[in-house]
């Protein structure tokens, strides 16, 4: 709870950023952090200067492309403990013109979250502090904050019921804050949706300063928040969400078949049955050069899914060797860790900064012909190729309607494509980044378009980046990424912006510009 001397020092910086405009003239650095020096102890800010600062910025930073000598730090990190830390520093932030941007887990793949891509002054403010999570067993739900992880939230969940999950995305190490501003889906998508569809409410900080639940915050704020894109709204502080029922027991497979095997008659079949399938059962596929990993999850017993694999994909020749039954907190582990990691593993947050990556997404709606694949495959078989991963829609996802949520890949969708490639330091990438985008534009033919459609938690800054016009960003160079990620939900999005943050204050290279409606 907050301290009665941190809600005085709110209520005295929020009456003084209602004194005074947000005007250029006023930025300042050192007045800006003498600001936050009175709202938060000490303790919780790291300046430039201060030995921590590099080891707590790169503490949660996956991709040493987003952390070089050049990269444009914060002028100041401040890890909140309680919510009028944050209202605070939003205050603060108004009051001298510095920019916040707010880092969950860190894993955003163009690094908003703790850089910048232009020459600006900011503060990060970083949740890493903020991440309990309380089960609610009986009413089936969970509080949850930003700062905390996925495997955080999903051991929090076992530790209370073997029964009850969150379905949401399978790298444990994800943030709850960002993953849940854009969507979130993993091995439970066909079943029961996308992360944000098992939201019931959240807390908002909002460009005021202002500390709001789902009632304050309005209906368009609150669908906003649900997908719309981290950061364009506010500082989410904490979500609660509807938990699922899984069996006690669910099988899970791993099944390689190699170009020799017939894997590309068994994709030009998987695409159009796996998002047809019954939605308790869940297959996605990992491809690289020469051959495909089939990894799944049963929400049930090997003996009732080996008959339904016989009937409806027998190519897959699955057997009974391949079924590994286990509980579904096992599963987390065992699908994104390998098959030897523990329940643990799941709540370790170390990262490593030893591959370079770069990703970008696309949406299939219409079944790719059986040359398309012979001819991925020839993609995948280049020097310096990297891996494409497909994760099928059809079930829950795809039967609510697209302007349910700012996600808008629903109805139609027959699977998600990521497309990533790796590096090393020994190298500057260019050859694997320019195969990403080769094959991007070799892609074209064969996934949605008008627009082509994105997924926002793959960020790309390569299909388009903000432009500021005034001190407002610009609608129109925003639409060209911002409908591929949102489809025709872009404009309600800049219409809630325009709502919650008519000044722009909340913006980064990819924010949602604010639209304000004509009385
Ligand atoms: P980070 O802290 O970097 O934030 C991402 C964005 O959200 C930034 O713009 C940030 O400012 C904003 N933000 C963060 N916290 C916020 C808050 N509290 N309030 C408002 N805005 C906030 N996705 C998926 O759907 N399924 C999956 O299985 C995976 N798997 C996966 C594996 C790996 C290794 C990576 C690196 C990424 C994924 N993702 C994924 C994508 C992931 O969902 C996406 O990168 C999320 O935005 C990450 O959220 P973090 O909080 O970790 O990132």
């Amino acid at each position: 709870m907050a301290s009665s001397r941190s809600l005085a020092l709110v209520a005295l910086l929020y009456s003084l950023l209602s004194c005074y405009a947000f005007v250029a003239s006023l930025a300042s650095s050192d007045g800006f952090l003498q600001c936050l020096s009175a709202a938060i102890p000490k303790q919780l800010l790291y300046t430039q200067s201060s030995p921590s600062f590099t080891p707590v910025l790169v503490s949660s930073v996956r991709n040493p492309r987003l952390f070089t000598p050049t990269t444009v730090r914060p002028l100041v990190i401040i890890t909140p403990t309680i919510a009028s830390h944050v209202q605070s520093a939003v205050i603060c932030g108004r009051h001298h013109v510095v920019r916040i941007r707010v880092r969950s887990g860190g894993h955003d793949y163009e690094g908003l979250s703790y850089r910048s891509e232009r020459s600006e002054v900011f503060a990060v403010v970083d949740l890493n502090m903020m991440r309990s999570v309380h089960v609610n067993q009986g009413a089936g739900t969970a509080s949850i904050d930003s700062g905390a992880t996925l495997g955080e939230v999903y051991y929090a969940i076992s530790k209370v019921s073997k029964e009850l999950a969150f379905a949401a995305g399978l790298c444990p190490t994800i943030g709850v804050g960002g993953h849940l501003s854009g969507g979130g889906f993993g091995m439970l998508l066909r079943k029961y949706g996308a992360a944000i569809d098992s939201v019931l409410d959240a807390t908002l900080v909002d460009a005021e300063g202002r500390l709001l639940d789902k009632k304050a915050m309005g209906k368009d704020v609150f669908w906003a928040i649900r997908g719309g894109g981290g950061e364009s709204f506010g500082i989410v502080l904490s979500w609660k969400v509807k938990l699922v029922p899984v069996p006690p027991k669910v099988t899970m497979f791993k099944l390689r078949k190699t170009i020799d095997e017939g894997v590309v008659d068994i994709l030009t079949k998987w695409q159009v049955l796996a998002p047809a399938l019954p939605e308790d059962l869940f297959i996605r596929v990992v491809m690289q050069k020469g051959e495909a990993e089939f990894q799944s999850m049963y929400l049930g017993t090997c003996d009732k899914l080996l008959p339904l694999m016989g009937s409806r994909f027998p190519e897959l020749g699955l057997n009974q060797a391949h079924c590994k039954e286990m509980t579904w907190i096992q599963s987390v582990p065992y699908i994104y860790l390998g098959n030897t990691a523990t329940v643990e593993d799941i709540l370790n947050r170390t990262t490593s900064l030893d591959t370079f990556n770069k990703a970008t997404s696309d949406y299939v709606r219409q079944a790719i012909p059986k040359d398309g694949w012979v001819k991925i495959f020839a993609f995948l078989a280049k020097p310096n190729a990297g891996i494409m991963i497909t994760d099928p829609y059809g079930g829950k996802i795809s039967s609510l309607p697209e302007s349910a949520t700012p996600f808008p890949h629903r109805g139609g969708v027959l699977f998600n494509i990521q497309y990533m490639n790796f590096w090393s330091a020994a190298t500057d990438g260019s050859a694997q980044t320019k195969w990403l985008k080769d094959f991007y534009a070799f892609m074209g033919p064969y996934v949605s378009n008008n627009p082509r459609q994105a997924y926002v938690n793959y960020r790309d800054l390569d299909l388009g980046e903000n432009v500021v016009v005034g001190n407002v960003t610009s609608y129109k160079a925003a639409k060209v990424w911002g409908e591929k990620y949102y489809k025709s939900n872009f404009n309600r999005l800049a219409f809630a912006k325009g709502k919650i943050d008519p000044d722009d204050y909340f913006r980064n290279e990819q924010s949602i510009p604010p639209m304000v409606a004509r009385k």
